[in-house]
């Protein structure tokens, strides 16, 4: 994957909504982003203050050829994705992308779609890609994002851990009481979740492609701010890989969490 040729993009702010308590929809028009990008990719965006210079990495959450428009879905997590809440809707942003290898599609067969708060916005383009019987399984601790969007392509099972909508409980059990053992995994969210998943998996005997949210720096291969360990067939028997060229997605088999 060449990500070296990429430059920053300055385009303007189409709308910048909360859709949930603390998380935001952000739309931008960026033509060679969208025309380039798949699902589980990830763009970098740059803040105006020069006092922090590193990107924030957010997925594509939706792209849409017709009107090259750029869907972006985050929560605000600490300073910087808080200074880009309040950017305004007709106001400059800059940023950098498509980043990441995405996940890898099948054509037809059952997907299961598995995505756990800020993991659930890739999985709408990845739903909109796959063909055959799409299957999705998000889990919230409260408030919900994205279920209706998922819903146009997918059977949508919701899981909260408070219990306030859908079931009450982990993505995990969600799979379990539903029986839900088939077809390709493909997942989306926080590193407690995906090891649960990982080991669901495995007991399960399916496949699966993790995409892994790990703390990044640069966000395009020049630092090793973003390494996870994963398993080498060298004398040690493990490896370091970078999240943002070789990952954020995973072969679920690959990777060890700490
Ligand atoms: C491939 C990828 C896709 C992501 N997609 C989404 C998404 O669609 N929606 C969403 O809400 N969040 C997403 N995240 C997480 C998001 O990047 C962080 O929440 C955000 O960078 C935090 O920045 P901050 O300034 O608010 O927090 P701070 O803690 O103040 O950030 C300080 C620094 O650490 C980095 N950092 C902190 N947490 C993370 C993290 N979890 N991942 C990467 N870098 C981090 C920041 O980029 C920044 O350079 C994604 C992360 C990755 C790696
Ligand atoms: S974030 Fe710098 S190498 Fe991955």
């Amino acid at each position: 994957m060449c990500n070296h040729y990429k430059e920053k993009i300055t385009t303007k702010i189409l709308s910048n909504k909360t859709i949930a308590d603390n998380v935001y929809e952000m739309q931008l028009t960026v033509p060679s982003i969208v025309k380039e990008a798949r699902a589980g990719q990830f763009v970098n965006l740059y803040l105006k203050d020069e006092s922090k210079l590193l990107p924030r990495p957010i997925s594509i959450c939706e792209v849409d050829i017709q009107t090259n428009i750029l869907t972006l879905v985050y929560a605000v997590f600490g300073e910087g994705t808080r200074i880009i809440s309040g950017y305004m809707a007709g106001s400059d942003i800059q940023i950098m992308g498509p980043f990441g290898n995405g996940y890898e599609l099948t054509e037809g067969g059952t997907h299961l779609l598995v995505g756990g708060g800020v993991g659930t916005p890739p999985l709408v383009e990845l739903a909109k890609r796959l063909s055959g019987e799409i299957i999705v399984v998000v889990g919230f601790k409260s408030e919900t994002y994205l279920v209706e969007e998922l819903k146009k392509y997918a059977t949508v099972y919701v899981a909260t851990d408070d219990g306030s909508t859908g079931f009450h409980g982990t993505v995990v059990d969600v799979l379990d009481a539903h029986n839900l053992r088939t077809g390709k995994v493909y997942a989306c969210g926080p590193k407690p979740m995906l090891k649960a998943l990982q080991n669901w998996v495995e007991e399960s005997q399916l496949e699966a492609q993790l995409s892994l949210e790990e703390r990044m720096g640069c966000g395009f291969g020049a630092c090793v701010g973003c390494v996870v360990k994963v398993i080498s067939d060298n004398e040690a028997g493990y490896d370091y890989k970078k999240v943002c060229v070789d990952g954020p997605v995973f072969n679920s088999k690959e990777v060890i969490f700490s």
